[in-house]
């Protein structure tokens, strides 16, 4: 029999699901350390960190398949020392992840959560010309960091809006440039140039606190900073002072440095719109992602080739 781990969160997908006879699951609840023991599989959530310690109490691991297209939790140098394949779930999240994306953006430029405090609160008093005004989307810049799949649908969204789209990617994308009329800029003139800044690089290989005080000092004071990848990718202090000095005009935030804690000073303001990780957060992406973890846990115990590797031994 192989023995496998699957984060208890996921029991309601894997209910559906006819499990090889040759297969035991066991499920691994959230809070619980990862076990010790012969698992060959293992099918965690992104808040699962997995790296040596880890690797050196699972012996017989041949597969973790992350259910996040992110693997920023695993430590994927020490997989592929030990010849462990790690897969993630891009794709089936490209299309919520960017639709989240622009909800982030429509909410910090139209003030959407302002607004809806304050309807909430009681105390509106009824239409006046300069409540809660925001910034029009029309004829204004997009600034894409990072051009991999979602990134690039968000920026399929963008012509929607009558914006314009720059990017910068370490990787200039020439094809992409030529079909859609993108164009890359080193990331210091995106910063100073986009009405609208959004984020979408992978955290690792150089992006920790990529947005540092100095970028987002090149910031318009109008603009906009938007992030739905990684919450260390941004010098967490160094936004939160240019949200309290009114620096930008505001920020939208669906991911954190440090999850679940969201820092006090950030919650206090109204400049920034606060979203508890949602990002491929839609029954259809959810149940994609379970569907391709699935196949690549069931593969990669048999050692065969994943759908999509990140790592392949
Ligand atoms: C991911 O997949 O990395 C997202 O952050 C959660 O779906």
């Amino acid at each position: 029999m192989m023995r496998v781990l699957v984060a208890s969160a996921l029991a309601p997908f894997l209910a559906g699901e006819a499990v090889p006879h040759d297969v035991h699951v066991e499920l691994l609840p959230e809070e619980a350390a990862t076990p010790a023991g012969d698992y060959v599989g293992i099918l965690p959530l992104l808040t699962r960190r997995l790296g040596e310690a880890e690797f050196d109490r699972l012996p017989a691991l041949r597969v973790v398949a992350n259910y996040a297209v992110g693997y920023d939790n695993i430590d994927i140098g020490a997989a592929r020392r030990r010849g462990i394949a790690v897969s993630n779930t891009p794709g089936v999240l490209t299309g919520a992840t960017a639709e989240l994306t622009w909800a982030l953006i429509l909410a910090a430029a139209r003030r959407v959560p302002e607004g809806e405090r304050l309807v909430r609160s009681g105390d509106w008093m009824g239409w006046a010309p300069t409540q809660l005004l925001g910034m029009s989307l029309e004829g204004k810049t997009l600034g894409i960091v990072g051009a991999g799949r979602i990134g690039q649908e968000v920026a399929r969204r963008a012509p929607a809006f009558g914006m314009r789209i720059i990017y910068w990617s370490r990787t200039r994308r020439p094809e992409w440039e030529a079909r859609s009329g993108v164009e890359w800029r080193p990331l210091d003139e995106l910063f100073a140039e986009a009405d609208v800044v959004s984020l979408h690089v992978a955290l690792g290989d150089g992006t920790e606190r990529l947005v540092d005080a100095r970028l987002i000092d090149r910031m318009k004071p109008t603009a906009i900073l938007v992030n739905t990848s990684r919450g260390a990718v941004i010098d967490e202090d160094a936004l939160i002072a240019a949200l309290e000095t009114r620096r930008i005009r505001a920020a939208a935030l669906d991911v954190y440095a440090r999850e679940p804690d969201v820092p006090a000073r950030l919650r206090a303001l109204d400049n920034v719109v606060l979203l508890p990780h949602l990002g491929s957060a839609t029954e259809e992406a959810r149940r994609g992602m379970w569907r391709l973890a699935w196949r690549n846990l069931m593969r990669g115990i048999r050692r065969e080739p994943l759908f999509d590797p990140v790592v392949q031994p």
